[in-house]
């Protein structure tokens, strides 16, 4: 088509994505078109804006390496990880789901543990906590011998690869649930964390006076045979940042009640108070068991 008038231009772009062989990237790409064109139509988006996104989308791509992703962290940022995750998932956001962010620290070959054991791996000072976390099905049945693989920030707020003050492994650890689809096990209580924002992140959150900070919670990927791969948060209930997570990961059901006790420990005596307990429910929904790409080679 030769083009008169701007609604030629989308016309004729909306006629080739048409042509498109495979039907579900056709859907994709014809509705993308709309959306962009109707985008660029509602901002009156200008020629200088128009470069500046350019240069954005390729800084992006710039600062995107082997063990950082500025393309992942802008999407959480903008909240879509956390839309995708929730329209995929219970019932289609029809009802409450476990899951959540996978996020860039989970690793592979994090060590197996035995129930009850403790994952912190060399010194790490802050309040003790017991995690006594259930796996059961959407209908209300333990799922025995699932893979949990735990992982956390430090009270300071650093994940062990971050930090050189930890051992390699620290605050990580994989419980494989009992016949009541049980596991339990001894960590220190995690902090939340900033982004980080020297990237294009940093300069949206700067423009918007958005602080950069994820609220303290602590990581699952739960993994059986029969079922959708959990990857799952549990966050803090007494942190600063639950209403205001940089990355809208937080949800009602994912907010566990992180008990603060002011008492001595019932059998350990060398443990100071306060220290904290998490008694905590996952569920997993049907669908296939598929581990992600670990986000850290
Ligand atoms: C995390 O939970 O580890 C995380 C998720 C998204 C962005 C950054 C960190
Ligand atoms: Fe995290």
């Amino acid at each position: 088509m030769i083009v008169r008038k701007p609604e030629d231009v989308t016309a004729s772009v909306l006629e080739v994505m048409e042509r498109t062989a495979d039907p579900r990237l056709r859907e994709i790409m014809v509705c993308l078109a709309r959306h962009l064109h109707g985008f660029v139509r509602e901002v009156n988006l200008t020629e200088a804006e128009y470069r500046q996104a350019a240069a954005l989308l390729a800084d992006l791509g710039k600062q995107t390496t082997d063990t950082h992703n500025e393309v992942v962290l802008m999407g959480g940022s903008l909240g879509l990880s956390a839309l995708v995750c929730l329209l995929n998932n219970g019932d289609h956001g029809r009802a409450e789901t476990s899951q959540n962010l996978l996020g860039p620290f989970w690793r592979l070959n994090s060590p197996p543990m035995d129930n009850g054991d403790s994952i912190v791996r060399s010194e790490t000072p802050g309040p003790v906590l017991f995690v006594d976390a259930r796996v059961q099905d959407r209908a209300g049945a333990p799922v025995a011998g699932a893979r949990v693989d735990i992982w956390h920030s430090s009270p300071v707020g650093y994940y062990e690869n971050q930090d050189e003050t930890q051992a390699d492994m620290n605050l990580r650890g994989t419980f494989t649930t009992d016949d009541d689809g049980r596991v339990w096990f001894r960590t220190v209580k995690p902090a939340g964390y900033p982004i980080p924002t020297d990237g294009v992140v940093g300069r949206l959150l700067a423009a918007q006076n958005r602080h950069p900070y994820r609220p303290a919670h602590l990581h699952a990927l739960i993994y059986k045979p029969g079922f959708k791969t959990l990857t799952s948060q549990v966050y803090v209930d007494d942190d600063q940042y639950l209403e205001t997570d940089v990355q809208f990961g937080v949800t009602r059901a994912l907010v566990g009640e992180y008990r603060r006790r002011e008492g001595p420990h019932p059998t350990a005596a060398d443990i100071a108070a306060p220290w904290y307990s998490l008694d905590y429910v996952f569920t997993m929904e049907p669908g296939e068991a598929r581990l992600p790409m670990p986000p850290i080679k």
